[in-house]
C-alpha cells in the first residue's frame, strides 16, 4: 500500500533520523530531528475497588448524600468517621483563586493565599506550544497542592464562537486542532501532582448572553468536529479526573440533566470514568439530574440543604423516586478520585508550593511566548535602549492590573509587573521614562449586578477623552524620544457573565491613539487584551503593533523584554481578527445571541474556517505573528504517498531562519481534501510544531499527522469516516500563509 514519494525517497535513505542544523549549508550536525512531545495521561486506578465497596456499605444514606453537593462555596462534605475527606476545590484558569467565606463570595481575607497570577488562555494559546501548557498544568498543579485542593477548576476550553463573547480571554481558541493539543498537555502536567482537572464547560457553551437558560441547537456533524474534539481529548488522551457540566441547555436539556451529552457520549463512547461537577448553581433537577449523569452540584450560597442533590434528593431516595444503588453509583466515582488523587488511601501526596520565583519564571516562560508582533514598519521594534534618553509611556494599560477583575475568577498574587514597572525594570537607569495616562477607564452607572444574572451594562463606557489627560499624552508624545502607547481592555471590560457589545477600543482610545500618532509617527502602539478588537485605522496609521494579553504575575516583564528585543517574539494569533463584526460567522448569519434558543447557523464554519471559504480577508488572520527575524520554510515532504486508514503521515519540513536573531517559528499545517463528498470547510488546521532556530541555520523538524486526523463525522453512520481521496496540504507561517504544498492519497 505504501509508496515511496521519489523526492523522498534519496532523503529518508540518507539521514531519517538525522537534523539538519547548520550555520553553513554544507556541514550537517548529527543531532536529534526535532519531534513533538506525545502526552498522555493515567486513568483512574481499579485496585481500589473492593475498599471502596466497603466504605459504601457502612455509609448512611446522609452522608453518602453529603458527598454529592456543595456543603460550602468550593467543597463537599467528607465521612470523617471513615477516614473519608472533604473534596476541595479551587478557581480556576488563571491560577488558584483567593479563599472565600465557606457560604459567600465574600473573600475570607486570608494573608495565606497569594498565588502565582499565570497568563489568561488566550494567553497560553498564543504561543501555540504544548509544552508550555504542560509546564503552565504542572506548576498550577504544585500551587493547588500547597493549598490543599483535589480539584482545580481548570482548563476552560469552549471554542471560541464570536469574539465578542465575555470569556474569549479565558479561552483557549477557535480552532478544534490547537484547542485539544493544549488541553491535553495542560490536564496531564495538573493531573501528575495529583490534582484533577475539571474541563470546563461541558459542553457548547459559548456565550454569557442568556447563559443560565439559552438551548444552544447544533447539528452533529458540527458538534463533533468543531465543540468537542478538545472535551474528548481530554477524557480519551490526558485522562481527565473530572468535567464541569455547563450552565446552559443544549437541544433542549440542560446540560447538567443531559443524558445524551453526559451518559451516552461522555461516559459511552469516551468512556469517562471521573465525576461530573456542575457549574455553580447551573443544576435543575434531583432524580433527572443524576440519572442523567450528573454526580455532583455546586453552587452559590442558597442553604446547602436546599440543593437539588441534598435533602430533596433524600426526599426522593424515601419516595422511591431514586433508588440507593443510583445514589451509590455516584458516590463510588468520587472516592474513585478520592483514590486516584491520594487524598485516600495512605500513600503520600506532593506537597506543592505557591507564590514562588520557580512558578513566577514559569508564567513569565509562557507569557514571553505568547506576545503577538502584528506591525512592524521599517523594523522600529525592538527598541534599542543604548544612547536613548528618554521615553515617553502613554495609557492607562501600562499600569492596569488584571489579576482581579470583573465577573469571575481572578487569582491574589503579590507579584503582578505591569509594563510601565516592565520597562522600568529592564531600561537602563539613564533613560528617562515619562508617563502620562492618556485615557480613563469609565463606566456609565450601572445597576446592582447579583451573582449569574447576564448583563451588558458593563459594557456601557464613557468614551470621551479628558481633556487635560490628552493634553498631558501629547506632550508627553512630543518631548520624549520614543513614545509606546499601552492601549486595549481589562478584566472589567471583557468579563464572565456578559458578552461585548461590539469590537470598538474602548474609552476614547482609537482616538488617544490617532492623536499621539500626529505627534510621534514612530509611536508603538501595545495593545493589551484578551478578545479581538477593531483595530482597523491603527493598523493603517501605526508603523509598528504589539499585541498582549492578561499575561501574568511576569505579563509587563515579557512585554518589556520583547520590546527592547531580548526576547524575540514569537506568538501567534489563537483566533481570527475580522475586519467588522458583521464578517464573523455568528454575526454575518445573524445566530447570535439568539433569545430563549440559539442556533449555530454557520455550522462548521466557525472562525477562519468561515473566513477561508466565503474568501473574507480578515484583519489579520488566524495564526498570524511576525518575529524580528525572518523564516523560510524550504521543504515539506510527506515520507509517503499513499496511505491507509489507520496510518500516520509523517512530514519533514525545514525551517531556515534567514535573518541575524535568533527566533522562534510556528510551523503551520493546513489540509483540504480534494472533491469531498461532504461540504468541508476550505482548510483545517492539522499540525503544527513550534521550533527555535539559531540565526543563518536551517532546521528539519518532523511532524505527524494520524490519517484519521482527516475524517468528518458522518451524521448517517453516526461514526468518524476518512475518506478515500486525494488531500492537499500547504505549509506556512498563519492560516493564510503558503510557503510549500504537498499531496498525499488515503485508499
Ligand atoms: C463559572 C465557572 C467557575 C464557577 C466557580 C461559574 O460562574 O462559570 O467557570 O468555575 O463559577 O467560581
Amino acid at each position: 500500500m505504501k509508496r515511496l514519494v521519489p523526492a523522498m525517497a534519496a532523503f529518508a535513505a540518507i539521514a531519517f533520523f538525522v537534523i539538519s542544523c547548520t550555520s553553513e549549508p554544507s556541514q550537517t550536525q548529527e543531532t536529534p530531528m526535532e519531534t513533538q512531545k506525545s502526552y498522555s495521561g493515567k486513568p483512574i486506578p481499579e485496585q481500589f475497588d473492593a475498599q471502596i465497596d466497603s466504605l459504601i456499605g457502612q455509609m448512611t444514606l446522609e452522608e453518602k448524600v453529603g458527598m454529592l453537593h456543595g456543603t460550602s462555596m468550593f467543597s463537599t462534605d467528607g465521612v470523617p468517621r471513615l477516614g473519608i475527606p472533604e473534596l476541595k476545590m479551587a478557581d480556576g484558569p488563571l491560577g488558584i483563586r483567593e479563599e472565600i467565606s465557606r457560604d459567600s463570595w465574600a473573600p475570607l481575607g486570608a494573608d495565606d493565599d497569594f498565588a502565582t497570577y499565570y497568563p489568561a488562555g488566550a494567553g497560553l494559546s498564543a504561543a501555540w506550544n504544548p509544552d508550555l501548557a504542560y509546564l503552565f498544568g504542572q506548576s498550577v498543579g504544585e500551587e493547588a497542592r500547597a493549598r490543599g485542593k483535589d480539584v482545580l477548576l481548570s482548563p476552560a476550553i469552549n471554542i471560541i464562537r464570536t469574539p465578542l463573547g465575555g470569556r474569549t480571554y479565558e479561552y483557549f481558541t477557535e480552532d478544534p486542532f490547537l484547542n485539544k493539543k493544549l488541553t491535553v498537555p495542560f490536564i496531564v502536567g495538573l493531573q501528575e501532582n495529583d490534582v484533577a482537572a475539571c474541563v470546563k464547560h461541558y459542553a457548547a457553551n459559548n456565550q454569557e448572553t442568556n447563559r443560565d437558560f439559552v438551548d444552544v441547537q447544533i447539528d452533529e456533524r458540527t458538534l463533533r468536529e468543531i465543540y468537542l474534539p478538545a472535551f474528548k481529548a481530554a477524557v480519551t488522551d490526558a485522562k481527565a479526573y473530572s468535567m464541569m457540566g455547563a450552565y446552559n441547555k443544549f437541544r433542549g436539556e440542560f446540560l447538567c440533566e443531559n443524558g445524551y451529552m453526559l451518559n451516552d457520549i461522555l461516559r459511552g463512547e469516551w468512556g469517562f470514568q471521573g465525576i461530573v461537577i456542575s457549574d455553580w448553581a447551573a443544576v435543575h433537577s434531583t432524580v433527572k439530574s443524576l440519572e442523567n449523569g450528573l454526580d455532583l452540584e455546586m453552587g452559590t450560597p442558597k442553604p446547602f440543604d436546599e440543593f437539588y442533590l441534598a435533602d430533596p434528593l433524600l426526599e426522593a431516595l424515601r419516595s422511591g423516586a431514586v433508588s440507593e444503588a443510583e445514589i451509590d453509583v455516584h458516590v463510588k466515582r468520587i472516592l474513585r478520585v478520592l483514590f486516584a488523587l491520594k487524598a485516600m488511601g495512605g500513600e503520600a501526596r506532593p506537597e506543592g508550593s505557591i507564590h514562588t520565583e520557580e512558578h513566577f519564571g514559569d508564567a513569565y516562560a509562557i507569557a514571553s511566548e505568547s506576545v503577538v508582533l502584528l506591525k512592524n514598519e521599517g523594523a522600529l521594534l525592538p527598541l534599542t535602549a543604548d544612547g536613548m534618553g528618554s521615553i515617553g509611556v502613554i495609557g492607562a494599560n501600562a499600569t492596569k492590573k488584571n489579576a482581579l477583575g470583573g465577573f469571575g475568577a481572578g487569582v491574589k498574587t503579590k507579584r503582578e509587573v505591569t509594563p510601565l514597572e516592565g520597562l522600568q525594570n529592564r531600561l537602563p537607569e539613564y533613560v528617562e521614562v515619562r508617563y502620562a495616562e492618556g485615557y480613563l477607564e469609565r463606566y456609565a452607572p450601572k445597576k446592582e449586578s447579583v451573582f449569574g444574572e447576564v448583563t451588558q451594562e458593563r459594557a456601557l463606557t464613557i468614551d470621551e477623552l479628558d481633556p487635560d489627560l490628552l493634553e498631558e499624552a501629547l506632550a508627553v508624545a512630543a518631548q520624549t524620544e520614543q513614545v509606546i502607547l499601552f492601549a486595549g481592555s481589562n478584566r472589567d471590560y471583557e468579563t464572565e457573565a456578559s458578552d461585548r457589545v461590539d469590537l470598538k477600543l474602548p474609552f476614547g482610545q482609537v482616538e488617544l491613539i490617532e492623536q499621539v500618532l500626529e505627534v510621534n509617527p514612530n509611536t508603538i502602539v501595545v495593545i493589551i487584551a484578551g478578545a479581538p478588537f477593531d483595530i482597523g485605522s491603527i493598523k493603517e496609521k501605526a508603523k509598528a503593533i504589539v499585541w498582549s494579553w492578561y499575561n501574568g504575575s511576569e505579563g509587563g516583564t515579557a512585554l518589556a523584554d520583547v520590546l527592547l528585543g531580548q526576547v524575540n517574539p514569537s506568538g501567534k494569533l489563537p483566533w481570527t481578527m475580522p475586519k467588522d463584526l458583521m464578517d464573523s460567522p455568528a454575526h454575518a448569519t445573524n445566530s447570535f445571541p439568539g433569545d430563549t434558543t440559539v442556533t449555530y447557523s454557520e455550522g462548521l464554519l466557525v472562525g477562519y474556517r468561515w473566513f477561508d471559504t466565503k474568501n473574507i480577508e480578515p484583519l489579520y488572520p488566524f495564526g498570524y505573528g511576525l518575529s524580528y527575524t525572518s523564516f523560510e520554510i524550504g521543504e515539506a515532504t510527506p515520507e509517503w504517498e499513499i496511505y491507509a486508514p489507520s496510518d500516520t503521515i509523517r512530514i519533514r519540513a525545514t525551517v531556515a531562519n534567514t535573518g541575524t536573531r535568533d527566533g522562534k517559528e510556528v510551523v503551520q499545517v493546513y489540509a483540504t481534501a480534494r472533491d469531498s463528498r461532504v461540504t468541508r470547510p476550505a482548510q483545517e488546521l492539522k499540525a503544527f510544531q513550534k521550533v527555535l532556530v539559531p540565526a543563518g541555520q536551517t532546521k528539519t523538524i518532523e511532524m505527524a499527522i494520524p490519517v484519521s486526523e482527516l475524517a468528518f463525522y458522518n451524521e448517517e453512520s453516526r461514526s468518524w469516516e476518512v475518506e478515500p481521496t486525494w488531500y492537499d496540504f500547504t505549509v506556512g507561517n498563519s492560516s493564510r500563509d503558503v510557503q510549500v504544498r504537498f499531496s498525499v492519497r488515503v485508499e
